[in-house]
């Protein structure tokens, strides 16, 4: 293993990307999970470079405080109004030797190139020094090469002459297929030496048709006295950089495809891969199972057995073993091993539900710790409490939390029962055995083992319906109902022995 540690990574991330139609920067958009610019810094990262530097200028503050917030050991660089991605390179080096020069070798990659993967470029790095090569481009071959920057092999060694532009490039440059990705292992000298004479720093002044310091001039600089090779990958798609939304949306299937693919050689089913969104940032154990419809998004973990789906949505969920959530939403939420959730059910930030819990139906639930065996059925609001073992909400049960001005906590104990349809306001406890009358508005606390009932007394008034609407319809079913009662309870049949007489 030749390999060597990068003595720095530099990210370019400060042009426009005006194609992306967008007021967020284009490094900043997503896929899987992370921005672009962020699955290049992770990716940087596992190199494990001596120095990482993000360069950064279009909405640069953003960009910067955004890679910062990515990965805290990050050096910003900023490019100043001189264009081109020799400039931004040049800027780079400038900013990481003002502390001291660089030995060794140097990585540029571009920040919108999001499935690169360090292996890919510990090959690169390792050919860079197995070769002594002064530059050592990453390439590719595309059917379409419209765009990109050609590579010029020279004839017979196969050593890389130099990179040229489209907008450069002869009729017979422009028919080359092997073009360059934007990702480089430059010897720290070559690269600096190589800038500083692309350019008239304080003037800026170049030679080609964008008016741009182009890094890929650099290529045929450092020709001039050492080998420069190539590295050829067959994997196109993950040199791909991301120009526009198209693109995004073709990375982000691509990536999650990957994402998929491996998830499913680990143990886990997956129904319908195309219907099934997984983060880079989530993690399955053995013997998960995902329906179709579902997507699941930062550091959702489940376990084995969980069967997820369909149609569910889970954000930073812990899913314990075996459980099961069936057309749902939930955010910020542990259910322990067993849960049964759903279907349509919204799970908010803090909730836990205990092991074999249930929480059914149209319920909702937000800081909301409910005990092993609980059971949330139907149609509830569970907010701000706190459910012991083995208790029964009835449906439509709503925990008042907010007065209007705060929140207060509702603690419910264990083997509780609250009857249907009623209102728990809170501030409140129900105690341990405590019951409460089906449609109840309770305001104060139930002690263990009492029944409280809060609510109107029932009256019913005789006749009322044959005095106020005596040619409706209801009056004469009630007649009727009367006249039936009144009749002789209808015999049992003689051959039927097992039929009991009517009282
Ligand atoms: C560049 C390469 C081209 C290669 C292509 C691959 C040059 C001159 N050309 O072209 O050979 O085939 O990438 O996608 O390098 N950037 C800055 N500052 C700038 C300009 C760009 O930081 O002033 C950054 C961008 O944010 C981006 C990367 O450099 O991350 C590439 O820039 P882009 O404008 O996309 O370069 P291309 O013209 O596509
Ligand atoms: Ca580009």
């Amino acid at each position: 293993m030749t390999q060597q540690r990068p003595a720095a990574v530099i990210v370019l991330a400060a042009g426009e990307g005006t194609r992306m139609k967008s007021a967020t920067p284009k490094v900043m958009h997503a896929i899987g999970g992370r921005t672009l610019l962020g699955h290049v810094v992770a990716t940087a990262r596992e190199l494990d470079p001596q120095r990482l530097c993000v360069v950064v200028r279009h909405q640069g503050e953003a960009v910067a405080a955004h890679a910062q917030e990515v990965d805290g050991a990050v050096e910003i660089a900023w490019q100043d109004e001189v264009k081109g991605t020799g400039r931004a390179a040049w800027c780079a080096m400038q900013a990481l030797e003002s502390s001291g020069v660089l030995e060794g070798p140097v990585l540029v990659l571009a920040g919108d190139v999001p499935l690169l993967d360090s292996a890919t470029l510990g090959q690169l790095l390792e050919a860079h020094a197995a070769g002594g090569n002064a530059v050592t481009a990453l390439t590719t071959r595309v059917e379409d090469p419209t765009g990109y920057g050609r590579i010029v092999r020279e004839e017979g060694t196969g050593l890389l002459a130099r990179i040229v532009e489209e907008r450069d490039a002869s009729q017979a440059e422009r028919a080359i297929t092997e073009i360059n990705t934007s990702v480089y292992a430059f010897d720290a000298d070559v690269l600096r030496d190589g800038l500083a004479r692309l350019t008239d720093p304080t003037s800026g002044a170049t030679a080609n048709a964008q008016g741009e310091v182009y890094l890929t001039d650099v290529v045929a600089i450092a020709r001039e006295t050492r080998p420069v090779r190539a590295v050829e990958t067959d994997d196109a798609i993950s040199v791909e950089g991301v120009n526009d939304r198209v693109q995004l949306a073709a990375l982000g299937a691509e990536l999650n495809r990957r994402t998929l693919e491996s998830a499913m050689r680990e143990g886990v089913t997956v129904v319908d891969p195309g219907s099934t969104w997984i983060d880079v940032t989530v993690t399955l154990e053995a013997d998960v199972t995902l329906l179709p419809g579902v997507q699941l998004h930062g550091v959702t973990h489940a376990e084995g057995g969980a069967v997820i789906g369909p149609d569910s949505t889970l954000t930073d969920v812990r899913v314990g073993a075996d459980a099961h959530v069936v057309r749902s939403h939930a955010i910020g939420a542990v259910l322990e091993a067993g849960v049964s959730v759903g279907p349509f059910a919204h799970l908010r930030p803090g909730t836990v539900v205990g092991p074999g819990a249930k929480v059914g139906g149209f319920v909702e639930t937000k800081n909301a710790v409910i005990g092993a065996g609980t059971k949330v059925p139907h149609l509830s609001y569970v907010g701000d409490v706190t459910i012991g073992e083995s208790t029964n909400i009835g449906a439509g049960v709503i925990v008042a939390n907010y007065d209007g001005e705060t929140k207060n906590h509702t603690e419910i104990g264990s083997h509780a029962f609250v009857g249907s349809d009623s209102v728990l306001v809170a501030p409140l406890t129900v105690a341990d055995g405590a019951f409460v009358a089906a449609g109840s508005v309770v305001t104060r606390d139930v002690g263990p083992g009492d029944l409280a009932v809060a609510r109107g007394q029932q009256r019913s008034i005789p006749g009322w319906v044959q005095r106020r609407r005596p040619q409706s319809a209801s009056a004469r079913a009630a007649r009727d109902a009367a006249a039936t009662a009144q009749a002789p309870p209808a015999q049992p049949a003689e051959t039927d022995p097992t039929t009991e007489p009517q009282a």
